[in-house]
C-alpha cells in the first residue's frame, strides 16, 4: 500500500511553540554556557531552531543513539552510535530529542549522562507520546503531545525518509514491518 501523509502539526505552529520553548529555557537558564545536546538524527531541525531561540549563550553538541533500526516499533536494544566529544561535569545540560515514545532510549541516555557528572540535566522534547510510555521519562520542556500514531517530517523519519518535510505528518499505510 502506497504510504499517505496527514498534516498534524504546520511549520507555523512548531515555529512559535519553539519560540515559546526558547524564551521559557532562557529564562529558566540565565546564565550561561548551556549544552544543548542533540540526539541524532532526529533533532537536527528541532535543535536548529530551538538553539536561536535561546538567548543564553549555549554550546551545541550530539550524540548518536540507536534503537529503531527501519522499524516503526523500537527495537528496545538501546547503544550509543557517537559518544560526545568534550566532558559535560559541572555543565548545565539539556538533551534535545525529537519525539520520547516508550522512554527506553531517554532512559538510558540519562544514565550515560549522569554519569559525566553535570551541574543539571533536563529533557526537551519537541514531541511527546505518553500513551506509548514504558519508562517513567519526564520531559521539563515539551513542544506538543501528539497521539500514538506514526509521525514524520521536521526531522522525524521513516526508514530515513521523510526528515526533509516542513510540518510533522501521521504517516498512514506505511509498508509492513
Ligand atoms: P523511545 O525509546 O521508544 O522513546 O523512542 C524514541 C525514538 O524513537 C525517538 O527519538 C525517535 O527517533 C523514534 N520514534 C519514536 N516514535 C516515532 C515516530 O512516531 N516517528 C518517528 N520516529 C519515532
Ligand atoms: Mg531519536
Amino acid at each position: 500500500m502506497r504510504p499517505e501523509l496527514t498534516v498534524l502539526l504546520t511549520s507555523e505552529q512548531i515555529q512559535d511553540r519553539v519560540e515559546q520553548l526558547g524564551r521559557e529555557i532562557s529564562r529558566d537558564y540565565p546564565d550561561g554556557p548551556l549544552y544543548l545536546i542533540g540526539i541524532l538524527k532526529g533533532s537536527f531541525l528541532f535543535l536548529a531552531d530551538l538553539a536561536r531561540a535561546i538567548s543564553t549563550p549555549c554550546r551545541v553538541e550530539f550524540m548518536g543513539i540507536s534503537s529503531y533500526g527501519r522499524g516503526k516499533r523500537s527495537s528496545g536494544e538501546v547503544k550509543v552510535t557517537k559518544d560526545l566529544d568534550v566532558s559535560v561535569e559541572g555543565f548545565d545540560v539539556l538533551v534535545v530529542e525529537d519525539i520520547i515514545d516508550s522512554g527506553v532510549t531517554l532512559t538510558y541516555l540519562l544514565n550515560v549522562l549522569e554519569q559525566r557528572k553535570p551541574k543539571s540535566l533536563g529533557i526537551v522534547t519537541m514531541l511527546d507520546k505518553p500513551e506509548r510510555r514504558q519508562r517513567p521519562v519526564r520531559p521539563a520542556y515539551v513542544g506538543f503531545r501528539v497521539p500514538d500514531e506514526f509521525v514524520v517530517g521536521y526531522g522525524l523519519d521513516f526508514a530515513e525518509d521523510y526528515r526533509n518535510l516542513k510540518d510533522v505528518c501521521v504517516l498512514h499505510d506505511g509498508p509492513a514491518v
